[in-house]
């Protein structure tokens, strides 16, 4: 049933960082472990991040910190994840993570989940008498969608499997379960010979794909699925909204027809792990010219300079790794620097926080 091919095609050794925060302290890669009874394995009960580190000419800086936190942080509250961590203690702990790693660049995985209380154990679905454990990992991640994507596109699908529904699992919370949906949207794809699936949501409008939100270009206009769409309020999303405002090309968020894909002049992705990657045809139909169009081509240019630090960002999104000043460190060797904008636990509103209409 499982064709070799599609079991390999993800398969690459990251080079992994050997410490792991965990509850305020670092711990060594090998003793981050959890119990397999622990809630989470059995019922899906984490929210996670991914956040990049770039290497820039002023040493690594993180890609939206605050914002990616901030995500975080609402996932465990739509969960009610009753946990302690603050904004300014997550944002620490990821940039001791990414000093101690010695790395130049990196990808930041932070995670809250329902583990396991061995004294008190508790197997039932109710989360509640499980504990909270959050961890902060890290490893170097090239590019997802392979080296090559980048200038000249993947070829994708539009998966059978819908996207969740609203009502059923909250796509705006970046919750490990969700991605049991992500799983079949990718294995189909891979399985039959495409980069990735794009998922539709359950009325049959374009959603995105299984780790990214998805851009469409028609004449010189930019448009996207709104949250509406059961999409991941995506923060490399937010990026391009925001790009596109910069560069004066007009953006908005649309409902989308699969058939619209079809038709489009460009289309690409947009995601952490994805970045910007042109899609070059969708379901064996070339998109466009095939390939990378001049307007994917063009936000995708600003993209890597914001993100090496070449380019001024339109806000406060990179994070210098070495202008972060060493705090008092505790009896852990954590620290409780404030770092950002300001010393509140509040961000500002964003555009990827609230379900836009259409
Ligand atoms: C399902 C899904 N949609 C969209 C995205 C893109 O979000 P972001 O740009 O914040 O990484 C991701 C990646 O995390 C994802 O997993």
């Amino acid at each position: 049933m499982f064709s070799k091919d599609g079991n390999q095609k993800d398969i690459k050794t990251p080079r992994i960082v050997d410490v792991v925060w965990h509850d305020g302290e670092f711990i060594k890669w090998n003793d981050a472990k959890v119990h397999v009874m622990s809630h989470v394995l059995h019922y899906g009960s984490s929210i996670f991040e991914g956040i990049r580190c770039y290497s820039t000419k002023q040493g690594p800086a993180i890609f939206r910190l605050r914002e990616h936190i901030q995500r975080f942080l609402n996932s465990a509250k739509i969960y009610r994840m009753d946990h302690a961590w603050t904004m300014d203690e997550l944002c620490t702990a990821s940039i001791e993570l990414v000093k101690r790693s010695g790395m130049d660049q990196c990808y930041l995985r932070p995670i809250l989940f329902r583990s396991l209380d061995e004294e008190h154990p508790a197997f039932g679905v109710n989360p509640f008498p499980n504990p909270l454990a959050c961890y902060i990992g890290a490893w170097d991640w090239g590019k997802y969608l392979g080296d090559e994507a980048i200038e000249q596109g993947v070829d994708v699908c539009v998966s059978t499997w819908n996207r969740l529904t609203p009502n059923s699992m909250p796509a705006m919370a970046k919750s490990g379960a969700n991605y049991m949906n992500s799983q079949l949207i990718k294995m189909e794809a891979l399985l039959n010979g495409f980069a990735e699936g794009i998922a539709l949501d359950d009325r049959g409008y374009v959603s995105e794909g299984s780790g990214e939100n998805i851009f469409l270009v028609t004449g010189d206009v930019v448009l996207t699925p709104p949250l509406s769409s059961s999409i991941l309020p995506g923060i490399t999303r937010d990026s391009v909204i925001q790009i596109c405002q910069e560069l004066g090309i007009t953006i908005k968020e649309r409902t989308i027809q699969r058939a619209a894909l079809y038709v489009a002049d460009e289309l690409f992705f947009s995601g952490t792990a994805a970045e910007v990657t042109p899609i070059r045809s969708v379901d064996r139909i070339t998109v466009g010219q095939g390939g990378r169009g001049p307007i994917t081509e063009k936000i995708q240019k600003l993209f890597f300079e914001i993100t090496k630090g070449e380019h001024p960002a339109p806000g406060e999104w990179l994070t210098y790794i070495r202008e972060q000043k060493p705090a008092a460190a505790d009896n852990n060797g954590f620290s409780a620097a404030k770092i950002g904008k300001d010393d509140s636990d509040t961000a500002p509103i964003l555009s990827f926080q609230t379900a836009a209409q259409d």
